[in-house]
C-alpha cells in the first residue's frame, strides 16, 4: 500500500451529443465513478473529466431532422447529458464539449506535430460524389439498399436492420440524400495518419501492462494482420473543425474526439490553481492516466490515440480500462421490449444507488457483459442493503436514542468484531484498486452478516426487557452501531447518497479512508431516519411500461397531411408547440403533380419570401382557384427531400376530406408572413 499521494486523471468515453444517456452508459460512468470516489476518499489527487462528443455527420443529421442548428442540439443535449449523469451522482471534477476553442487548439497542435514528423499524408481516393449538389458524400449522406440483407433505404456506412458494416459503395441503388440524385465515383484527396509507422511503438506498447490481457491479444490480432492508414478527414458539409491549411477539410469526429479529454481538462487548469496541464499531459509526466472506456472503442483508444500522442510529443495513457456491454434480462436492450431505458426514465423511478450498488456487484476488472436482470436487480438490492446493511443500523438506533439519550457507549469491552472488520480494509481497498467491485460486495456483505449473526446472538431485544443488562444492551448497540459506520465507509464509493445519509445520522464529517480505524465512543448519534427503501416490482414494472411508450412515441408514424383521418396524435410538449412557426401564406402558384392523384404543388408567398409545399388538397380545389388564396402554413419545418420534390414546409388545412377542405377564408383579414400565435 503506497501511502505517498498519487496524481490521477480520469476519464469516461464522451457520450454522443445525439441521443440520450441509457442504462447501457450508465454502466462506465458509474464504474468509472466509483473508482475516482474510492481514489479520493484514500487521500489521492485524482481528477475526473469527460465531455460530450459533439462532432461528426450523425450529430449534424439529428440538428437537421430537429429543425436545429448543430450548436443548438448540442447544447441542448449537453444540458440533459449533465443532468442525467449528476442524478446518477457521477461527480466528474468538470464536463466539457468536444466543440470547444480549447480542443479546437489541441487538436491542430496534435494534427501539425504529426504532420511535421511526416506522419500525415495525403492520398487520392475514389469517393461517391453528388453529381447535382457537386459535392462528395459522407456515408452518412447515402442511402440504399444493404448489399447483405437487401434492407431497403440504409445509410452508406451500416445497415440497421442487419448491423452489416459496409463502404457507401457496395449499396445497391445509391442515392445522395442531398439531392436524391445517383451519387457517382471520383477520385478525392484526403488526409491520413500513417499509422503503420507507429507499427514497432504499438507493437510495445500494447504489451507493456497497460491493458486487460483481453483487450491485448484482440490488439495483437491486428497488428499482426498490419496495421492502414486512417483516414482523418472528411469533406463539407460537416460539423466540426476545419483543418488548418484544408479549406472545405474537416477533422474526422474520431481525430478529435479522444483530443477532448485534454481540452477538458485544461478547462479545468484554467479556474484551479493546483492543477498543471503539463504535469498531467507533458511528455515526462510521472502522474498516472487512466481512460475508462467500453470494449467497442477500444481499437481508438489503444492504437490510434497512443500513436497520435507519441507523434505530437505528449504523454500516453497509463492504461486504459475497458468494459463489456450491459444487457437486460439476458438480451441486448430492446426498444420494444421497454428495456432500453434511458436515465432519465429510470430516476423517475427508481433510486440512483440501487443501480450503483447492482452494477458494482457484478462489476470485475474483465469485459464480459453484465446483466441487469431486473427481478435479480430487485431481489438483491433489497437482501444486500436493506435486509443486510441498513438492518444494522436501524436495529441498534432505537436502543441508543430511546434508552441512552443518543449516546453511545464510553468503553466498549469487546472490541475484536470491529477489530475484524478493520482488518479487511486493505483487502477491501486492493479490490476497488483493482476494479473488483463484485468482490467488494462480496467480502462487504460477508461483514454484514458478522455484524447481524452478532446483533441476533445477542439479541439485544431480549435484553432490554431483563433487568441489570441496560449496560450490555448499550454494549451491543454500540458495537453494531460502529460495525454500520465501517461498513458504511467501505461502500461510500458505490453509494455516495448513502454514506452521506449515514454520516448524518452518525454525527461525523463525511468519511475518509483514514477514518477507519476511529472507533465511536462515548460519541452522540442522531435520531435514526430510514435510510432506504426497499425496490418495489411495481416501480420497475412502470418503468419499463414507460420506456416502451417514449420508443413507440419515437418510431409513431407522422401524420401524413392535412386530411389524414387519424385520431389526435401523440401529446407533445408545451416546448414542442412553442417551436413550431404557423404563418399566414399566399398561394402565389398552383400545379398538377405528375403521378400524383392527391398532390398539388403549391407556390406560397410568405410575405417575401417563396416556399414550395405539396399538398393533398386535390380532390378539393382546382389548381387556378387556389392562386390568390390564402392558407396557414408550418414556415419552420426542415427541408425535406420526397418522392415528388423538395417540402419546405406544410400546409394546414382542416376537413374530413374529399371535397371538404377548407383553406383560410379569403377575407379573413390575414396578411401573408403573419404569425400565427
Ligand atoms: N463518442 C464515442 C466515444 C468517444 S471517446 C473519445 C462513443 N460514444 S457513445 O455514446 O456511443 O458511448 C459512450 C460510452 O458508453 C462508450 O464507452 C460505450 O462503450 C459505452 N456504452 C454505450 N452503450 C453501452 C452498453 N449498452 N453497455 C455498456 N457500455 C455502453 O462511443
Ligand atoms: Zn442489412
Amino acid at each position: 500500500m503506497t501511502t505517498e499521494t498519487r496524481k490521477i486523471l480520469v476519464t469516461s468515453a464522451l457520450p454522443y451529443a445525439n441521443g440520450p444517456i441509457h442504462l447501457g452508459h450508465m454502466l462506465e460512468y458509474i464504474q468509472t465513478d466509483i473508482w475516482v470516489r474510492f481514489q479520493k476518499m484514500r487521500g489521492h489527487d485524482c481528477t475526473y473529466v469527460c465531455a460530450d462528443d459533439a462532432h461528426g455527420t450523425a450529430i449534424m443529421l439529428k440538428a437537421e431532422q430537429l429543425g436545429r442548428t448543430p450548436e443548438e442540439q448540442i447544447a441542448q443535449v449537453q444540458e440533459e447529458h449533465e443532468r442525467d449523469f449528476a442524478g446518477f451522482n457521477v461527480g466528474f471534477d468538470n464536463y466539457y464539449s468536444t466543440h470547444s476553442e480549447e480542443n479546437r487548439a489541441f487538436s491542430n497542435l496534435i494534427y501539425k506535430r504529426n504532420k511535421d514528423k511526416g506522419y500525415i499524408v495525403s492520398r487520392e481516393i475514389t469517393q461517391l460524389y453528388d453529381p447535382e449538389k457537386g459535392m462528395f458524400l459522407a456515408d452518412r449522406f447515402v442511402k440504399g439498399t444493404c448489399p447483405k440483407c437487401g434492407a431497403e433505404d440504409q445509410y452508406g456506412d451500416n445497415c440497421e436492420v442487419c448491423g452489416a458494416t459496409y463502404s457507401a459503395s457496395e449499396l445497391k441503388n445509391p442515392k445522395s440524400t442531398l439531392s436524391g440524385a445517383e451519387p457517382v465515383e471520383k477520385e478525392n484527396t484526403q488526409l491520413f495518419f500513417d499509422l503503420p509507422q507507429f507499427q514497432g511503438m504499438l507493437e510495445e506498447w500494447t504489451r507493456s501492462g497497460r491493458l486487460q490481457e483481453g483487450i491485448a491479444n484482440k490488439l495483437g490480432e491486428w497488428l499482426e494482420a498490419g496495421l492502414q492508414q486512417w483516414d482523418i478527414s472528411r469533406e463539407a458539409p460537416y460539423f466540426g473543425f476545419e483543418i488548418p491549411d484544408e479549406p472545405g477539410k474537416y477533422f474526422y469526429v474520431w481525430l478529435d474526439a479522444p483530443i477532448g479529454y485534454m481540452a477538458s481538462f485544461q478547462k479545468l487548469c484554467d479556474r484551479r490553481d493546483d492543477l498543471n496541464f503539463d504535469d498531467y499531459w507533458g511528455k515526462d509526466s510521472s502522474t498516472e492516466l487512466y481512460h475508462f472506456i467500453g470494449k467497442d472503442i477500444i481499437n481508438f483508444h489503444g492504437l490510434f490515440w497512443p500513436a497520435m500522442l507519441t507523434g505530437a510529443e505528449f504523454r500516453t495513457p497509463t492504461a486504459i480500462y475497458s468494459h463489456g456491454f450491459v444487457t437486460v434480462n439476458g438480451n441486448k436492450m430492446s426498444k420494444s421490449r421497454g428495456t432500453f431505458i434511458k436515465a432519465e426514465t429510470y430516476l423517475r423511478h427508481l433510486n440512483p444507488e440501487y443501480l450503483r450498488y447492482y452494477f458494482a456487484a457484478k462489476l470485475g476488472n474483465k469485459i464480459d457483459d453484465i446483466d441487469l436482470n431486473l427481478e435479480d436487480f430487485a431481489q438483491r438490492v433489497n437482501s444486500d442493503l436493506v435486509n443486510k446493511l441498513v438492518n444494522i443500523a436501524s436495529r441498534c438506533a432505537g436502543f441508543i436514542s430511546k434508552r441512552f439519550e443518543g449516546k453511545l457507549a464510553d468503553d466498549i469491552e469487546d472490541k475484536s468484531l470491529i477489530e475484524t472488520f478493520i482488518a479487511k480494509g486493505d483487502e477491501i481497498a486492493e479490490l476497488y484498486e483493482n476494479r473488483e467491485f463484485s468482490r467488494v460486495s462480496r467480502e462487504v456483505m460477508a461483514l454484514a452478516d458478522l455484524a447481524n449473526q452478532y446483533i441476533d446472538e445477542k439479541a439485544p431485544w431480549v435484553l432490554a426487557k431483563q433487568e441489570g443488562k441496560e449496560h450490555e444492551v448499550q454494549q451491543v448497540c454500540s458495537l453494531g452501531i460502529n460495525l454500520y459506520r465501517i461498513l458504511i465507509l467501505y461502500l461510500q464509493p458505490v453509494l455516495p447518497n448513502l454514506a452521506a445519509a449515514s454520516a448524518d445520522f452518525l454525527n461525523v464529517a463525511p468519511l475518509q479512508w483514514s477514518d477507519l480505524p476511529n472507533i465511536l465512543q462515548g460519541h452522540s448519534i442522531n435520531k435514526f431516519k430510514a435510510l432506504l427503501q426497499r425496490v418495489e416490482m411495481a416501480k420497475i414494472e412502470k418503468m419499463v411500461e414507460e420506456s416502451k411508450e417514449e420508443a413507440a412515441a419515437e418510431n409513431a408514424p407522422k401524420p401524413t397531411g392535412p386530411l389524414a383521418d387519424e385520431p389526435i396524435a401523440d401529446v407533445i410538449s408545451f416546448d414542442d408547440f412553442v417551436k413550431v412557426d404557423l404563418r399566414v401564406a399566399k398561394i402565389v402558384d398552383a400545379q398538377h403533380v405528375k403521378g400524383a392523384d392527391k398532390l398539388l404543388q403549391l407556390t406560397l408567398d410568405l410575405g417575401g419570401e417563396t416556399r414550395n409545399v405539396f399538398a393533398g388538397i386535390k380532390s378539393a380545389y382546382q389548381p387556378e382557384d387556389l392562386v390568390g388564396r390564402l392558407t396557414v402554413m408550418v414556415a419552420n419545418l426542415a427541408p425535406r427531400k420526397m418522392k415528388f420534390g423538395m417540402y419546405e414546409g406544410m400546409v394546414a388545412a382542416a376537413g374530413p376530406g374529399g371535397k371538404d377542405i377548407w383553406l383560410l377564408s379569403p377575407d379573413s383579414g390575414a396578411q401573408p408572413g403573419m404569425r400565427i400565435k
